[in-house]
């Protein structure tokens, strides 16, 4: 059992936060609506397994990932429950969907084909989802497809057809929801043309974190619930449209629920006028003592926090200096003179009073909170707490 102490860096993950932020969203789900958790991209980077064993125990009913083997990961290690493969799986593999009673995106007629034959000969049923194309442009199959389509899946007793569902394009861009409220009615419209040809008993979903907070209209029979489950906003605008609609700060109803550690590897004093790392694009403009944490953007620390982060260290900041390596980077903490070897140093999370969001990493780095959390290496070890 590895422990904290003997280790340069880690995640920890708040179990009280993640429970405060699920029961939040069940609440406002009517209680027949499935509760699904987007786990894919090792749960957002925060720990498939320890994310899908929270999950469970604090109330959702289902997993969503994108691809098969991360599906089979969660059964190997005995989740029982439904779980939605969003990706696509090669031909070659689908027997595996059907070995291991997952369910399976369908959107197109290549697959089918193969799944006709597979659940012919084996006599075995599989659950599929058929992905609808309602303005996003990436998987779906188009309105004018799918009356063919459905016909193709008629007669098929082994293809049960268990959903039907869409993923908004811009739903968490804009505070104009207008697309992708045409989104849902062409969804609905579509919806209802399966139901049309008899596939009556079918669930409908839409709904990712921005559509839960915001539209309860958008919510049916399932909802798919990724970034907000882990205390996140999608974004600024989905935060301010929250704010106008329900005339409050949405500020303390996510709680984000990770933290990232390191610790200081080496202290040294640096004359002034030094250059500091790779390209010596910081120099020192004082005598200054820097201290070398031992992670870098391998780890996933982004080369774009170069002389722009700062880290957390007896809660105080500690400016980056220089750029970011490969495992290493340095900060400056002159002015922290309690500072010692083998510290721990707060990348992500709260440090006495002051707090350091992803978001404004992120930001620092020009990009979303998902794709730096997703970033984050999945061989740091993660720790769930309290
Ligand atoms: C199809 C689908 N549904 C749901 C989600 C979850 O989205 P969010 O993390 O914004 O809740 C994703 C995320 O990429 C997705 O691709």
């Amino acid at each position: 059992m590895m422990k904290r102490t003997d280790l340069t860096t880690w995640l920890e993950i708040s179990e009280s936060a993640y429970a405060k932020n699920l029961a939040f969203f069940k609440r406002r789900l009517p209680r027949h609506t499935e509760f699904s958790v987007v786990i894919k991209s090792n749960a957002y980077g925060h720990g498939a397994l320890e994310i899908a064993r929270l999950a469970i125990k604090c109330g959702a009913d289902s997993f969503c990932v994108h691809t098969l083997d991360e599906a089979l990961q969660l059964r190997r290690n005995g989740f029982k429950q439904d779980i939605l493969i969003m990706g696509p799986v090669m031909r070659n593999r689908l027997k595996e969907v059907i070995e291991n009673d997952l369910r399976l995106i369908l959107y197109n007629k290549e697959i089918l084909t193969v799944l006709k034959e597979i659940t012919r000969q084996s006599k075995k049923a599989v659950r599929v989802h058929l992905k609808l194309e309602t303005g996003t442009y990436r998987q779906g199959i188009d309105e004018t497809d799918l009356p063919d389509f459905l016909r193709l899946l008629k007669g098929e007793p082994q293809i049960r057809v268990e959903g039907t569902y869409t993923h908004f394009a811009n739903i968490e861009d804009t505070t104009n929801h207008e697309y992708a409220f045409r989104q849902l009615t062409l969804f609905q419209k579509m919806a209802n043309m399966i139901r049309d040809f008899g596939f009556d008993d079918i669930k409908c979903h839409t709904a990712c974190s921005a559509a839960v907070l915001l539209f309860p209209e958008t919510h049916f029979d399932m909802v798919r619930l990724g970034i907000s489950q882990y205390g996140l906003w999608p974004s600024r605008e989905t935060f301010v449209s929250y704010k106008m609609k329900h005339s409050k700060n949405g500020e303390d109803i996510l709680r984000p629920i990770l933290s990232w550690k390191t610790r200081v590897a080496q202290l040294k004093q640096v004359t002034s006028n030094q250059n500091i790392g790779y390209g010596g694009t910081y120099q020192t403009t004082r005598s200054s003592r820097i201290a070398v944490l031992p992670i870098g953007y391998a780890e996933g620390y982004d080369r774009d926090l170069s002389n722009q982060g700062y880290v957390l260290i007896h809660g105080h900041r500690a400016p980056v200096r220089g750029r970011i390596c490969m495992n290493l980077f340095m900060v400056d903490v002159t002015d922290i003179p309690e500072v010692h070897l083998e510290e721990e140093v707060t990348l992500i999370g709260q440090d006495g009073p002051n707090y350091l969001h992803v978001d404004y990493l992120a930001g620092l780095c020009g990009t979303i909170n998902y794709e730096f959390i997703t970033r984050l290496n999945w061989q740091i070890p993660r720790f769930v707490t309290p």
